[in-house]
C-alpha cells in the first residue's frame, strides 16, 4: 500500500457507493428496526446476507454513555453476548465483542469478531453499527439463527459498561425475516373487509374461546385476499391471546351468535381448515405475490369462523371487545390459491407432559399416502389426485411449556429435511414466517412434527387443550396449490404407553386418567417420552368438509442437520487510543494515512467509517464479489 492518502480516500468513497445493496456497508438501508423499550429509547434496525451469513445492526440510544447489543437466552443474560461501543467526551471511540460473566459484569471475548461500521455521538444520540458473522467462531458468541433471537440491549449514561436492570432490554425477534412488507406489491384495487366479534362482553375467566360464523365478502368473480392484519382493540391490557380464521365448507348448518368455541354446542367448532393465524407478538401478514386466497368462485368458502382467544388472567369484570382480522382483497388474480395443512399432535384428547420435566419431546406424524386416494363410497378424500404442494411459510404454535418445534419430511423412508423448526420458541412471538426456500411435499412423504416442552414449574402432569395452561403442539403449513385435506394429526397408542409405565387401561380414557397415577421422577419422565416415541402412531387425516379418515404409523428417527463452518470475523477490538485499531485484519497498513485529513468532523469517529467500509470492501472483494 504505498499510493498517497487523498487517493486512497477518494478509492474508497468511489468503491463503497455503487455496492450499496449487494452487500451491506456503513450507509446501506437497513430494512428492518424496531424498538427494544417500552420507552422508545433505545432502537434498532438491522439486516442480512443470507448467502455470506452476515448480521449488520445499527442502535441507537439517547445517551451520551456506552451503548450495547447482543444476543442472549431464554432464562438468564449471564454467558450474553453482547458488543458494546461508545464516544469519549473527547471523540475518541471504543468499541469490543463481548460477554457477560455476571448479571452485569462484562469481560471482552477472547476473539473479537464483531467489525465496526460507524460510531457517532450527537446532541441526542450515540449510534453504533457493525456487523458480525450468523456463526462466528467464538463459543462465547451465540449463533443468529432462523430460530426466535432474544435480543438484548443495554446502555449506560457514562462510558463504563457495566449492566443495570433499567437499562438492559431484552426483546424476542425473529431476525432473519425473509420478505419484507414493503417488498411485496399492492394492487390499486384492494378492498377492505374486516371479520370481527362485535361488542363481545369478556368474561371473567381466565381462557375464553369466543367463537362466531361470519360470511366472507360476496363477490361475483374470482378474487385474491393477499393481506391479513390482527384489529385489535386498545384496551389497558392485552387480552387478546390469539386469533384464528377458519374456512368453512358447508355453510348450510352454522349457528348464530357468539359462543364458546369449545363448549355446550358442537356447532360453534366446526369449520377447520385454518386460513389464517395471528397470535401475541406477531405482526400482519402478506402472501408472496404469487399467492392468494381464493374467494368468489363456487369451489371458495363463503363463511369463516372466527375465534378469539382472551386471556383475562385477573378476571377484570366489564371488558368489551371487538378485535379481529382485517383483510385485503383483490381482483388482480395471483399464480396461485393457497391452502393451510395443520400437523402435530392431536390435541384431544391422549397429549399428556409429565410435570417436572427439564425436556419432554411430544411427536405427532402425518402421513401423506391417504391424501391421493380416488374416490370411493367410502372414501372421498379429495376426489382427484392430489398435486405435489409447494410451502411457502409456516405458524408454530404451542403454549407455555413449549421450548422448541420443528417440521421434518421423509420420502420412501429417507429424512429430507427439516421443513421449518424453532430452537427457541417464544409463546409470546407466534406470527407466519416465510420459508427461504419453498419445499415440495409429495403425496406418499411422512411429515414429522417433534414438541420440546419444559414443564419444571409444573407438580401435575398437562394435558392437551384449549387453555393456555393446557398444550398443544401444531405447525400450520402455508402452501399453494390447495387441496381440500385440512388436517392431518397424530397420537400415539396410549395404552401400550400406560402398559410400559407399568398401569393397565382398558381404553384411551383409562390409559390417560393412568397418568395421574405415576410418580413423575426424571426416570419416568424418560421411560414416558419412549413409550410415547416408540408406541404406534394413529394418524388422523381431516377434510375441508370434516371427513375424517384415518391410518398409523410408526415415529421415524430424525437425524440432526449438520451446521455450516463458522466464520472468522474481519472485525476488531478499538481501543480510544488506537491509532490504527486492531483487529482490522484486512487492511493492515492502509489505514493510518487516512488520518486526520479526512473531510468529518470527529475525527476517530469518521475514521473509523472509512475503515470499517475498506476492510468490509476487502472482504468482498476477496470473497470474489
Ligand atoms: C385504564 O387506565 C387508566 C389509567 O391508568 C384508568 O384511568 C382507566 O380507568 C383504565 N381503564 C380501564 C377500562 O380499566
Ligand atoms: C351440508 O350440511 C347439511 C346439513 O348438515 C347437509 O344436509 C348437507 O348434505 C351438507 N352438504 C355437503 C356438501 O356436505
Ligand atoms: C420411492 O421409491 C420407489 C421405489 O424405489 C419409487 O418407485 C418411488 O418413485 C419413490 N417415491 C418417491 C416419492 O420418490
Ligand atoms: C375438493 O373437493 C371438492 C368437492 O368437495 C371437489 O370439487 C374438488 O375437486 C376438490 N379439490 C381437490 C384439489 O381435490
Ligand atoms: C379408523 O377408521 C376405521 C375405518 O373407517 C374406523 O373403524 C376406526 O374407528 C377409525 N379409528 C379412529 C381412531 O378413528
Amino acid at each position: 500500500m504505498a499510493c498517497a492518502p487523498p487517493f486512497r480516500l477518494l478509492l474508497l468513497m468511489v468503491l463503497v457507493a455503487p455496492s450499496q445493496g449487494t452487500r451491506l456497508g456503513p450507509t446501506s438501508r437497513l430494512r428492518y428496526s424496531r424498538f427494544l423499550d417500552p420507552s422508545n429509547v433505545v432502537f434498532l434496525s438491522w439486516d442480512f446476507d443470507l448467502e455470506a451469513e452476515i448480521i449488520t445492526f445499527e442502535l441507537q440510544v439517547r445517551t451520551a454513555g456506552w451503548v450495547g447489543l447482543g444476543v442472549t437466552n431464554r432464562y438468564t443474560i449471564v454467558g450474553g453476548d453482547l458488543v458494546v461501543g461508545g464516544v469519549l467526551p473527547d471523540g475518541h471511540v471504543y468499541f469490543s465483542d463481548r460477554h457477560l460473566v455476571g448479571e452485569d459484569t462484562l469481560q471482552e471475548d477472547g476473539s473479537q469478531d464483531a467489525e465496526l461500521l460507524g460510531l457517532t455521538e450527537d446532541a441526542v444520540y450515540t449510534t453504533m453499527r457493525f456487523s458480525r458473522p450468523f456463526r462466528s467462531c467464538d463459543p462465547h458468541d451465540q449463533d443468529i439463527t432462523s430460530d426466535t433471537m432474544r435480543v438484548l440491549a443495554a446502555y449506560g449514561l457514562d462510558d463504563t459498561p457495566r449492566l443495570d436492570r433499567e437499562r438492559t432490554f431484552v426483546k424476542s425477534i425473529f431476525l432473519l425475516q425473509i420478505v419484507h412488507p414493503d417488498e411485496l406489491d399492492t394492487p390499486e384495487d384492494t378492498i377492505i373487509h374486516d371479520l370481527e366479534i362485535t361488542d363481545f362482553l369478556v368474561p371473567e375467566e381466565d381462557t375464553t374461546y369466543a367463537c362466531t360464523f361470519l360470511p366472507l365478502p360476496i363477490v361475483r368473480k374470482k378474487h385474491h385476499i393477499y393481506k391479513f392484519e390482527p384489529k385489535l382493540v386498545n384496551h389497558n391490557e392485552t387480552m387478546v391471546h390469539h386469533i384464528l380464521v377458519y374456512a368453512c365448507g358447508n355453510a348450510s348448518a352454522l349457528p348464530t351468535g357468539i359462543s364458546d368455541c369449545y363448549g355446550a354446542d358442537p356447532a360453534f367448532s366446526l369449520c377447520s381448515q385454518v386460513v389464517v393465524g395471528w397470535a401475541v407478538g406477531g405482526m400482519s401478514y402478506q402472501f408472496p405475490d404469487d399467492v392468494g386466497v381464493s374467494i368468489g368462485t363456487p369451489s371458495d368458502p363463503q363463511w369463516i369462523r372466527l375465534e378469539v382467544h382472551y386471556s383475562n388472567f385477573r378476571n377484570l369484570p366489564g371488558v368489551r371487545d371487538s378485535s379481529g382480522i382485517r383483510m385485503y382483497y383483490t381482483a388482480k388474480l395471483r399464480k396461485y390459491d393457497m391452502g393451510v395443512l395443520q400437523l402435530g399432535f392431536l390435541t384431544f384428547p391422549i397429549h399428556f407432559i409429565p410435570p417436572g420435566a427439564e425436556s419432554f419431546l411430544s411427536y405427532g406424524l402425518c402421513k401423506t399416502e391417504r391424501f391421493e386416494e380416488m374416490p370411493s363410497p367410502l372414501s372421498q378424500m379429495n376426489g382427484a389426485p392430489v398435486p405435489d404442494i409447494q410451502v411457502y411459510g409456516y405458524l408454530l404454535h404451542t403454549h407455555l411449556a413449549g421450548r422448541a418445534l420443528q417440521a421434518v419430511q421423509y420420502r420412501n423412508g429417507t429424512q429430507l429435511r427439516t421443513i421449518c423448526k424453532d430452537d427457541s420458541y417464544d409463546f409470546n412471538l407466534q406470527e407466519t414466517r416465510d420459508l427461504p426456500r419453498r419445499v415440495e411435499i409429495k403425496p406418499g412423504d411422512e411429515l414429522l412434527i417433534e414438541c420440546h416442552y419444559q414443564t419444571l414449574d409444573r407438580d401435575f402432569p398437562t394435558f392437551g387443550g384449549p387453555s393456555t395452561t393446557n398444550e398443544m403442539c401444531l405447525v400450520f403449513l402455508f402452501y399453494y396449490p390447495r387441496n381440500n385435506i385440512s388436517s392431518c394429526m397424530g397420537y400415539p397408542d396410549i395404552i401400550s404407553v400406560a402398559r410400559e409405565l407399568g398401569e393397565e387401561a382398558a381404553d384411551s380414557m383409562e390409559g390417560m386418567m393412568a397418568m395421574n397415577n405415576i410418580e413423575w421422577t426424571p426416570e419416568s419422565i424418560r421411560k414416558a417420552e419412549k413409550a410415547c416415541k416408540e408406541a404406534q402412531q394413529t394418524v388422523i387425516i381431516k377434510t375441508i368438509d370434516e371427513t375424517v379418515e384415518n391410518t398409523t404409523g410408526w415415529i421415524p428417527e430424525i437425524t440432526p442437520m449438520p451446521r455450516g463452518p463458522c466464520l472468522e470475523s474481519w472485525g476488531g477490538k478499538v481501543e480510544p487510543q488506537d491509532e490504527t485499531p486492531a483487529g482490522f485484519r484486512a487492511a493492515p497498513g492502509a489505514l493510518s494515512a487516512v488520518g486526520t485529513a479526512t473531510p468529518w468532523r470527529l475525527p476517530m469517529a469518521a475514521l473509523l467509517f472509512g475503515q470499517g467500509a475498506f476492510s468490509w470492501l476487502l472482504a468482498n472483494l476477496q470473497a470474489g464479489v
